[in-house]
């Protein structure tokens, strides 16, 4: 079968954070490499401090390298001004955080539908269309007006998770999504992440520290010495990308 186009590649990618004290600056990442292709979903593994959250950052286009290149759809995010950044940001990349960040005077419903607002194409009542069908599909159907506070772990990080889908973005970033959980709802956050982004034929890129819960993911690779190397012996992959 014909493989799907190549959504997001890093060429000898690197990261080291200055010390503004002076000191020795600390080289984060040296030369990652990677490849993944529209509708794949891959981990990243690594031990506290590999420079995963570091390596996301990057890719998300809210932190820049210090050297390489990164292509979105075979444009160079670093060939853009900051301005073009956010938007891209807005309407191509959807995020999870560790934190779920969501805002605490919103109600669900208002918390999935912010991103919307600063989407130049956004039409108001196919976005709250689409937030309700997405909440329902995540099993919130019954919580759009709770505010966080009212909210289980698990529940504010699927309003999370449907607020980075809401603009429909190609790719998706998430920074230890289930680190918050406890196992169960982990396991289900992970199945629900896996099967959702299977049906939109989104690219994902999932930070975790729980290597138990990517078996459903197409590659794992560990971070490692500041490299990308991909684990030989995960079995995933049994998806099949549509060409
Ligand atoms: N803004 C920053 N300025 C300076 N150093 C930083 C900055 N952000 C991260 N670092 C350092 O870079 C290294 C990698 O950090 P990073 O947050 O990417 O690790 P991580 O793999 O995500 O860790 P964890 O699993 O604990 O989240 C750490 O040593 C950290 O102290
Ligand atoms: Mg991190």
């Amino acid at each position: 079968m014909e493989k799907s186009p190549t959504q997001l590649k890093l060429e000898s990618v690197a990261k080291t954070y200055a010390n503004p004290e002076g000191g020795a600056s600390l080289p984060v990442l040296t030369d990652v490499n990677l490849e993944v292709r529209r509708n794949e979903s891959i981990a990243v593994i690594g031990p506290s401090g590999s420079g995963k959250s570091t390596l996301l950052n990057i890719i998300g286009a809210l932190d820049r390298p210090t050297a390489g290149k990164i292509f979105l759809e075979n444009e160079n995010l670093l060939s853009f001004e900051e301005k073009q950044l956010a938007a891209i940001r807005n309407q191509k990349i959807g995020f999870i955080f560790q934190d779920h960040h969501l805002l605490p005077q919103c109600t669900v419903l208002e918390n999935v539908l912010v991103p919307t607002i600063i989407h130049p194409a956004a039409n108001t009542s196919a976005c709250l269309k689409r937030a309700k069908e997405l909440l329902d599909r995540v099993g919130l159907s019954d919580r759009f007006h709770y505010k966080p506070a009212r909210l289980s772990g698990g529940e504010r990080q699927r309003v999370a998770y449907v607020r980075a889908l809401i603009n429909q973005p190609i790719l998706l970033l998430a920074d230890e999504p289930t680190g918050a959980l406890d196992r169960d709802n982990a396991i289900r956050l992970m199945e629900l992440l896996t099967e959702i982004n299977k049906d939109r034929g989104l690219t994902s890129i999932i930070v975790t520290h729980a290597v138990d819960l990517v078996k459903n993911l197409d590659r794992v690779y560990e971070l490692k010495n500041g490299c990308l190397y991909e684990n030989a012996l995960h079995r995933g992959g049994s998806r099949t990308a549509p060409t």
